[in-house]
């Protein structure tokens, strides 16, 4: 029974989609499974989360985790004390991959798995979380969700208000964000591409909504890659590392002040 289940994860986890063997496995789902029976390209996962748990403490908390692809964070959070992760996956294969590995590793009481695009104008009205996990998702708009007749003016546009859609729905906020629009590299948000415009872009839009509390940059290091608070240094553009290490990670808190 359970070598059926692992072999139908192993199937889910290599069917292709354009987000497929995105992310590397958690680590007790990768104990089951076997990292090396699947192909697996990892985006420093391990090196974000490490990032992301120096400043969040998830203990008992209530957690969304937007765009979850095949759960690596949600599994990673529960392993780490959450007490519910509501995990939202447009993908069916990744949403049953998700589902199906809850069951193996016996904690379905601990996620919700909605497989739908979410839509950031009626989604989560009636509820709140602790934190928001936002990764690497938003710069799909008008391509995994959302109007696909838009320009890449009104996808900005968009990009800000979902973001501040969100800020009565949480206490913190995880948020990435890809440098090209739809993933195309000819379809650039910002036009000398570098951390510098993203983070101002960012910091503009969301300014009556977030307080944006920490900034994680990643640098090499001699064991790899970590994340580092920004500074004048590690906010230059490095080419070196490639689009998706220079995507910052931003930590926001809604801000005080009235949204009007
Ligand atoms: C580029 S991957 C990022 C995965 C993960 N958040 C990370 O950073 O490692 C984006 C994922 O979000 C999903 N997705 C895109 N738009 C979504 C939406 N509006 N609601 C839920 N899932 C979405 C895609 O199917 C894909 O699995």
């Amino acid at each position: 029974m359970i070598v059926a289940k692992i072999n139908e994860l192993k199937t889910l986890y290599s069917q292709s989609s354009k987000h497929s063997n995105y992310q590397i496995l958690s680590k007790r789902l990768s104990l089951i499974i076997g990292n090396n029976k699947i192909k697996i390209k990892s985006r420093y996962e391990v090196e974000r989360l490490k990032y992301i748990l120096k400043y969040l403490n998830v203990n008992k908390k209530t957690i969304a985790d937007i765009g979850g692809n095949t759960g690596f964070f949600s599994f990673e959070l529960i392993d780490s004390g959450a007490e519910k992760i509501y995990y939202y996956e447009g993908n069916k294969t990744h949403a049953d991959f998700v589902s199906l590995a809850a069951n193996v590793l016996n904690i379905e009481n601990k996620i919700e798995v909605a497989n739908k695009y979410f839509s950031f104008e009626n989604d989560i009205i009636n509820k709140e979380y602790d934190i928001i996990l936002l990764l690497n998702v938003l710069h799909h708009v008008g391509d995994d969700f959302g109007n696909e007749g838009i320009s890449i003016e009104m996808a900005k546009q968009n990009i800000i208000k979902q973001l501040n859609s969100l800020a009565d729905k949480t206490s913190i906020l995880i948020f990435q964000l890809g440098f090209n629009w739809k993933g195309n590299r000819n379809l650039g948000l910002f036009k000398e591409g570098t951390k510098k415009e993203m983070i101002d872009f960012i910091s503009e839009g969301v300014k009556n909504y977030w307080t944006i509390t920490k900034i994680g940059i990643a640098e090499p290091v001699k064991e790899g890659i970590e994340y580092f608070d920004i500074n004048d240094k590690n906010v230059i553009r490095n080419d070196q590392l490639g689009e998706f290490l220079n995507r910052p990670i931003f930590i926001l808190k809604p801000a005080k002040q009235s949204h009007v």
